[in-house]
Formats: C-alpha cells, structure tokens, sequence
C-alpha cells in the first residue's frame, strides 16, 4: 500500500503537471473571458455557456448544473471511470510513474534520501560557484566560446567544480553529510594512500543529470582544457544512479517528446542543450553509455518513433547500428540520422540551424536502410559472396523483435532486398536462434523475452468470433478490425473476415493451417479454447466492440492532441481543435452505450 502522505504528493504532483484548460479543452470548445475560460457545459444539455474553467485555481464549475471540481474529478465525471483510474490516466498524461506497490524499505529510502541530498548540494554548490564566483570565471568563459547562453546555463542547472581536492567535502561537512555519504553518491573517492577523502570532480564544468522526478542524481563534468584526458568524468553507478535506465534531459524534454510522438538521441551532453538552446526540445542524450534496452523501453512510454543522431564518423555509424538493435526489442519505430562526417548534432545546428537539422530529421532513414548502406560499404551486395556476408550480419538485427509478426515483417523485407531466398534466411535464422551464442556472450545482450500476448480482450473476441461465426457478417459491418491494437489479433480478425467474405466455412484446422505463420496460429488455438457463457454472448460482443472503439478513437484522440501540439498555424489550429472535440463526443457517446 502507498503511505497517504506519499499518494497525496503524487496527486499533487500529477495536479501541477496537468493543466486544466489543456485537459478540458480536449472535451469542450473554451473561449476566454478575463482570467478564467468558457464553454458549453459537456455534463448537461445548454445553449448559452455556463461552464467556467478557472486557470488559477485549476478548477470548474458549471453555473447551470452545478458540477465541478479539480482535473481528477473532470476525467472521473467525463469518462465515468473511478478516482483511482482516473489518477492512472492522467499521470500517464503528464508522464509521472506511479511507485510500484511494494515500496523501497524506510532504510534504503533514508539511504537514498542521503544520496539526493548529496548531489542537489554539488548541483547547487557548483551552480553558484560557475554564476557567481571568480574562481567560476574561466568555465563562464569557456561556456561562453560554446554560445550557451545564460539562460540555458541556467535552464541546465550547469556548474562548475573548483580545482581544490576538497571544496565539495568542506561543504558537504557543513551540511552533515560525510565523506562517507559524498563517496556512497559518486562525488568523493577514498586516498589511495593514508586515510581521507577528495573530491570526484575538480576543474571541471558539471552537468547535472536528474531523474524523471527532476531530481540530481549523478553528474557529466568536462574539462576545460583541450588536451585533458578524459574529455569527460561522470559520476559512477550508485544506487540512485543507473546509466543504462537513465536519460539525460529527459525529465525537461519529455514533454515535447510526447507531443511530437518522437524522440531525438544524442550522445553528448553538450549536444542536448545546444539543440535545446536552438529549439529543439524533443531530444534525450545517453550519457557515455550505449543505448540499452530499458533506454528504450523508457522512451517507448512517451514516443513512438526515436530518431538517432549520432556522429557522422566510423565511432558514431557503430554506436548507431547497436542502438538500432536495442531499440528494434522494444517496437519503436527506429530511424537514424548520419551526419556529415566533420559534425556533430551540437555544431550541425550551430553551423546550419535548427531546420536543417529537422529536416534530416523527417527524412531519417529506417534501421534496416541504414545498416544496409553500411553494410554496402563494406560488402558487395551484388556478389552472392558479399550478400551471404551481409545476410549473416544482419542475424542479429533479425532476431530482434520480440513479436514474430514483426520478425517475420523484417524477415522478409531483408529477403527482397539482398534478394536471397527467404525460406533459407528464415531457416538460417532459426537455426541462428536456437544455438546459444557463445562467442558473442561477452557482450552481455539480454536474454531474448517472448513476445508479450496481444491484449487479453482482443483474444477474447477473437475467440468469440469463432466460436460462434453467426456474429461475423454483423461485425464486419459494424466494425474495422483495425480498431484492435495489436498487429496479430489484427490478422486473425481479418482472416475471419476474408473467409466469411469468400463464403469459406470458419474451422479452426483449416484456419490455422492457411495462416502458415506459427505465433497466429498458436494463437488462434488460444482464442478458441476461450469459454463463453451462451446466454451472455450478445451482450459480451457489443461490450467488446464498444470497447475497441473506445480505445481506436482514444488512439486518435491523442494523435489529434499530438498534432495539435506540433501545429503552429492558426487555421489548423482550430481545425485539429474541432476534430478533437468531436472525437472526444464520438467517444463519449460510446462510452455512453457500454454497460455498467
Ligand atoms: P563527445 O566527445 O562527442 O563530447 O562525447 P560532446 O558531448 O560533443 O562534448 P564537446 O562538444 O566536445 O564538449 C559524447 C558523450 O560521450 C561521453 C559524454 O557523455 C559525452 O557527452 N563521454 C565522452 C564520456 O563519458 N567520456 C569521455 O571521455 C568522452
Ligand atoms: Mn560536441
């Protein structure tokens, strides 16, 4: 269970994340009187406007019926769901995670509580040193011949970290925390010789790297000297710090990243805050790490797409092709960008400007594109040799995806285009994925996971469908069978739907045998062996539509709001403002028509 003082601070938290006229203008057209905002009430039948929306307070209320309340009350009253749920929505909304159930122990939390406090003193030392200190005159200087601005040195919580051994333990002591605790969070090594301590970073310009609280937990530092190896010192893993899970920026740039439904990746920390300072804010950097799978599973939650910007030299197509094979796990859409050799992101936009860098952006190449072309570099793709060589590199990018409809998509693309013979690559492959790989063990790739089964009601349908055919000719009328979300039970409504069309009887052996594709009819073996209660049956299958289309419109409701976000000309504004309330009431009016 949640402590209550902790589940209030995430109420509040997701409260300050959400603004009110945001949310409810996803419902109702407002219009602005004075300080507060006026529509027609979405809760009862009105010609004249009576619903208020008050920005200050976060707060509606409706003049005619009566109602009112703050954002969670809104989406309880609107969607017709529980407080509980509605917290779950709209901290997904604002991109807060919700703690786990089972919470970290009083004493790890004391002990992390320790380590917060650790780098948010360094962050805030080091800030005013950089800001307000003579001894930060050389790294404001430097910063300065990087064209940052004040602001974005600001924005950034940059600071720099004074030259003496032990600046940061003088003031951590001030402050009750130990040398000990400094150690625990990264910022202070034991003497190799004779006791004591001294500080991690010295002359050294400090990026702070926070958690998606918005929390300092671990630092960049670079030199300001040309020549210092190494360029970077970064704070080492603690137990609030985890590289492979941690984004740099992303607590500040998530927003834009949902907005946008894509993510740029960048290596270097000054190449996010360069790209930052010149407009662009959905961006994350890995910070001296390759791109993990959790990277990705974490971008996952706020982006669809991720676009990856790396370095235009041989180091940069390398880190790119890995990150391409970390990313492909996760069921992003991956695209990568190449630079021009000479450049990275950060002087890409100082030399020729945000646009173009967008631009390369929007035309960015899919994974397989890209490790084609390296491979063509390496290979002649034209020789049956250089295509076999190619073929096997391209195994592990193949064993990739986790849901075999996506595998298999890949599969088949990479057949025509070496144009190789698909059931032996597919052969090859399996052969591949069935012997452990032992030379490559030391790379340490994580274990591949099974595909996660389609949502549970989808199999349910599926399973009523063929269960009792005498439903489908209505539900092909009624209902797309892209409404459903996921590509497989997809492709079994719409074999379904093929047969009826051809007048072919609905038979599971048949069925299965004619998918020739072993996860969907593994599948359509679990959706058939579903039990349903005869009497329910119409009933179950209008609830199971209503709720598809419900979810189908919620999907373009938040591509709407997507688009929304990303439009800056007034008449589309108000065109994507329109489709989005009208969704919103074609939402409703389904929600309307579901059981209780
Ligand atoms: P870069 O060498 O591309 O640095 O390394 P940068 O961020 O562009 O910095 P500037 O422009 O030279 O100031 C990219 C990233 O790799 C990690 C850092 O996270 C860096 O931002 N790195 C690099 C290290 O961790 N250690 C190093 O010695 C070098
Ligand atoms: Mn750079």
């Amino acid at each position: 269970m949640l402590r209550n003082h902790e589940a209030e601070a995430i109420r509040d938290r997701i409260r300050d994340a959400t603004d009110i006229v945001d949310l409810v203008s996803e419902h109702v057209q407002l219009a602005r009187r004075g300080r507060n905002f006026l529509g027609l009430c979405p809760f009862h039948e009105e010609k004249t406007p009576s619903f208020n929306v008050n920005p200050d307070r976060q707060f509606y209320h409706c003049f005619g019926c009566g109602v009112g309340g703050d954002v969670f009350k809104f989406i309880q009253e609107i969607d017709r769901v529980t407080f509980v749920e509605a917290v779950k929505f709209l901290a997904e909304r604002a991109g807060i995670a919700l703690p786990e159930r089972s919470g970290p122990s009083r004493e790890e939390t004391e002990a992390a509580d320790e380590l917060y406090r650790a780098n948010d003193l360094a962050q805030k030392y080091f800030h005013h040193l950089l800001l307000k200190d003579d001894v930060g005159t050389s790294a404001r200087t430097y910063l300065q011949t990087r064209r940052l601005t004040d602001e974005t040195i600001a924005h950034f919580g940059l600071g720099y970290a004074p030259p003496e051994w032990d600046a940061l333990l003088k003031v951590g002591g001030r402050r009750g925390l130990s040398p000990q605790i400094l150690e625990r969070a990264g910022l202070a090594l034991p003497r190799s010789k004779g006791s004591g301590h001294y500080d991690r970073f010295r002359d050294r310009i400090a990026f702070p790297i926070a958690n998606l609280s918005n929390r300092t937990i671990a630092f960049g530092a670079r030199t300001l000297q040309a020549d210092q190896q190494p360029k970077y010192l970064n704070s080492p893993e603690t137990p609030i710090y985890h590289k492979g899970r941690v984004l740099y920026g992303l607590a500040d740039t998530r927003d834009a990243i949902r907005r946008r439904d894509a993510a740029l990746v960048v290596e270097g920390y000054m190449d996010l805050i360069s790209l930052a300072q010149a407009g662009i804010r959905h961006v994350v950097a890995t910070s001296g790490t390759a791109l993990t799978e959790d990277h990705g599973r974490l971008l996952a939650r706020y982006a669809r797409q991720v676009v990856l910007l790396f370095d235009g030299d041989a180091a940069g197509s390398t880190a790119a092709m890995r990150a391409c094979e970390a990313l492909l796990g996760t069921g992003l859409d991956a695209r990568v960008v190449s630079l021009p050799a000479e450049h990275d992101p950060d002087s890409f936009v100082q030399e020729h400007g945000p646009d173009a860098l967008l631009k390369r952006a929007e035309n960015a190449q899919s994974v397989l594109d890209f490790y084609l072309k390296q491979l063509a570099q390496q290979h002649d793709l034209s020789s049956i040799e250089g295509k076999a060589r190619a073929a096997e590199k391209l195994k592990p990018l193949l064993a990739k995806p986790r849901d075999a409809v996506r595998r298999d998509l890949l599969l088949r693309e990479v057949a025509e285009r070496l144009s190789v013979d698909e059931q032996s690559l597919r052969h090859d492959l399996q052969t591949a994925l069935r012997r452990p790989q032992q030379s490559r063990k030391a790379v340490a790739e994580p274990s591949p996971i099974a595909a996660p089964d389609p949502p549970r009601h989808e199999l349910e349908f599926i399973g009523l469908l063929l269960n009792f055919p005498q439903l489908i000719p209505q539900t092909t009328r009624e209902f797309a069978h892209d409404s459903l979300s996921d590509a497989r039970t997809q492709a079994l409504c719409r074999a379904l739907f093929n047969r009826h069309a051809h007048g072919k009887a609905i038979n599971l052996g048949t069925i299965i045998s004619e998918l020739q594709n072993d996860e969907l009819a593994r599948l359509v073996a679990q959706c058939a062996a579903q039990g349903f209660d005869e009497e329910q049956v119409e009933r179950q299958w209008r609830d199971y539509l209503l709720y598809f289309q419900k979810n189908a419109l919620q999907r373009r409701i938040a591509n709407a709001r997507q688009a929304l976000a990303g439009a800056s000309d007034e008449s589309e504004i108000a065109h994507i403002s329109a489709e989005l309330v009208a969704l919103n009431q074609e939402r409703q009016a389904v929600v309307a028509q579901q059981s209780p």
